[in-house]
């Protein structure tokens, strides 16, 4: 077998960031992940969090040693928060982050930044008006194994990228809010966004984007997707093959074809662990990164997050607000195609108006 000599990940030490005081929106799923990572991995303090309830944020920040705020403007004042982590569904990140910036703290909003594009607009151009850093929490660019990825990429390892093809599917129960359509459900924001993220990350804007979906049972019976398969082009003649479901685990690899080699990264592809790359003679090599939990790798955006406040940087280069939206931009693209509104967006004539509010 011949020799594939892998790059090494450039992802500095997490415990040597400079630490940043962090507030939580949303005390839920993926903020107690988040607090248990910074807090085992990294040199970020969590000082304070925020919900629509004192008594949910006190259940929260008790048992951590946080201050609590009954609302999420509150939490924004906190004069011991330096940067707020947007953990809250999909819905409200728009609200809760324009808060936050109103009251001049950073904000790191989880994935996707808004509903659609219009809302990531929003989001980035209130932060410039103030010269506030925001970037989304796309644990998945943060990671080293995906710094792999993005040097073989960039590095033309693969020779020139002619092909994605990427599935992500979890079973989520029905008591999810994934069905409930008042939050936006379905498994695009929640999985597929990982899809359009990586796809335009290493192949650019998407040129064309063709979609097909499915409809499932959602909260009182309101119809909600449930599955969605797109097809996305790219200049050059690229393209990339895209499946999320929520109906069913899939094996969630992500193959980037190339005319020198193919690489997959292992499932699942979003979290941390290792890939394969094969070349055109054959032969397989192996980079081995350790599979691991959400609290094995959220630390690493905060990290990344904290070095470019820091540095007076208001963005971080990991996921420019650019790439933010392009990904939402193609995403927005699919769902005009197959009619999915979300709250505050409205349908028109021949399509959908992916409108702000
Ligand atoms: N990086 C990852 O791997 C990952 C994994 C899962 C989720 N996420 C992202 O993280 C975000 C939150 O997901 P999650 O599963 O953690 O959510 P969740 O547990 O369902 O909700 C998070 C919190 O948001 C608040 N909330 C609920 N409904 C709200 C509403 N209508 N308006 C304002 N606040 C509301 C709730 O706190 P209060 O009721 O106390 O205010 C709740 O505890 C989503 O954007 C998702 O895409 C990322």
């Amino acid at each position: 077998m011949s020799g594939f000599v892998f790059p090494e990940p450039r992802i500095p030490d997490a415990m040597e960031a400079p630490s940043l005081r962090w507030g939580i929106a949303g005390p839920g799923w993926i903020a107690e992940r988040f607090v248990e990572s910074l807090l085992r991995h990294g040199s970020q303090r969590v000082t304070a969090v925020g919900s629509r309830s004192i008594e949910r944020a006190a259940a929260f920040g008790a048992p951590r040693g946080l201050r609590a705020h009954g609302s999420y403007e509150e939490l924004a004042a906190d004069p011991e928060v330096d940067v707020v982590y947007v953990a809250t569904p999909h819905t409200a990140h728009l609200d809760v982050a324009l808060a936050a910036l109103e009251a001049g703290k950073h904000v790191l909003v989880e994935k996707p930044m808004g509903i659609n594009a219009a809302q990531a607009e929003a989001i980035r151009a209130a932060a410039a008006a103030r010269g506030l850093f925001a970037a989304e929490a796309l644990w998945t660019v943060f990671l080293p194994r995906y710094d792999v990825v993005r040097q073989l990429v960039r590095d033309g390892r693969l020779g020139a990228v002619t092909q994605i093809v990427a599935d992500y599917g979890e079973y989520l129960p029905p008591s999810h809010r994934a069905y409930d359509p008042a939050l936006a459900g379905g498994p695009l924001l929640d999985l597929g966004v990982y899809l359009f993220a990586l796809a335009t990350d290493l192949a650019g804007e998407a040129t064309a984007v063709t979609a097909r979906g499915a409809t499932v049972p959602g909260r009182g019976g309101t119809p909600v997707n449930g599955r969605l398969s797109a097809l996305l082009d790219f200049d050059g003649g690229a393209q990339a093959a895209l499946a999320t479901t929520m109906g069913g685990f899939t094996p969630a690899t992500f193959t980037v074809v190339g005319t020198e080699a193919t690489l997959v990264m292992d499932g699942p592809f979003n979290g941390p662990g290792g890939l394969m790359v094969r070349t055109t003679d054959g032969a397989e090599h192996r980079w081995d990164g350790k599979p691991g939990s959400h609290v094995d790798g959220l630390h690493f955006q905060a990290a990344a997050v904290a070095w470019a406040i820091a540095a007076g940087r208001t963005e971080v280069e990991e996921r420019p607000l650019e790439k933010s939206l392009r990904a939402l931009r193609a995403m927005d693209a699919a769902r005009e195609q197959l009619g999915i509104v979300y709250p505050g967006e409205h349908r028109v004539p021949g399509g959908v108006r992916l409108s702000l509010t």
